[in-house]
């Protein structure tokens, strides 16, 4: 059965008729074009499809579209910085070298981006377990956690100090 949703995409005000059992990522990559968003497993395994919903990285290959009414959504072509330039994941991933093939990385940086959004902080380790939704084949995740700690990193393992990061909520509470 179809059914019209609206959603915001990307800042933007959309409103199609979907099939009740379209996943987000078909939803996002067929009709709107978003082909940022990766099937990789389709079987919420490998992160490949994440976007943020109100957000909080989802993947999208497990999220029904009609879920997705009246929600906001965002994809890697939606992602900026406060000017309009890169956001300071994409600027980190470059800087790092954190890609390779590409092929996770639209899912990495949105929940990269989800992270750093948070304004909280965290130890090498905990960014590692923050990131095991996500598969990669080609970079040997180091400088991907190089890049995270650019952005949300707390070098300082052993103060125990709470800055409002994993102390307070740890890798659950993102
Ligand atoms: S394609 Fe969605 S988790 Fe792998
Ligand atoms: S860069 Fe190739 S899968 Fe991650």
């Amino acid at each position: 059965m179809i059914k019209v949703i609206r959603m915001t995409v990307n800042g933007q005000d959309t409103e199609l008729g979907v099939d009740e059992r379209e996943s987000l990522a078909d939803t996002l990559r067929r009709r709107l074009g978003l082909t940022s968003v990766k099937k990789g497993c389709e079987a919420g395994e490998c992160g490949a499809c994440a976007v943020l919903l109100d957000g909080k990285s989802v993947n999208s290959c497990l999220y029904l579209s009609v879920w997705a009414d009246g929600r906001g959504v965002l994809t890697v072509e939606g992602l900026t910085g406060e000017n309009g330039g890169l956001h300071p994941i994409q600027q980190a991933f470059v800087d790092e070298a954190a890609i390779q093939c590409g092929f996770c990385t639209p899912g990495l940086v949105l929940t990269g981006a989800e992270i750093a959004n948070s304004g909280k902080t965290y130890t090498r380790e905990e960014l590692r377990e923050l990131i095991s939704g996500h598969l990669c084949r080609c970079t040997g995740y180091e400088n991907i956690l190089n890049a995270l700690e650019k952005v949300a990193g707390r070098r300082d393992k052993d103060s125990g100090a709470s800055d409002g990061g994993a102390d307070d909520g740890g890798a659950d509470d993102w």
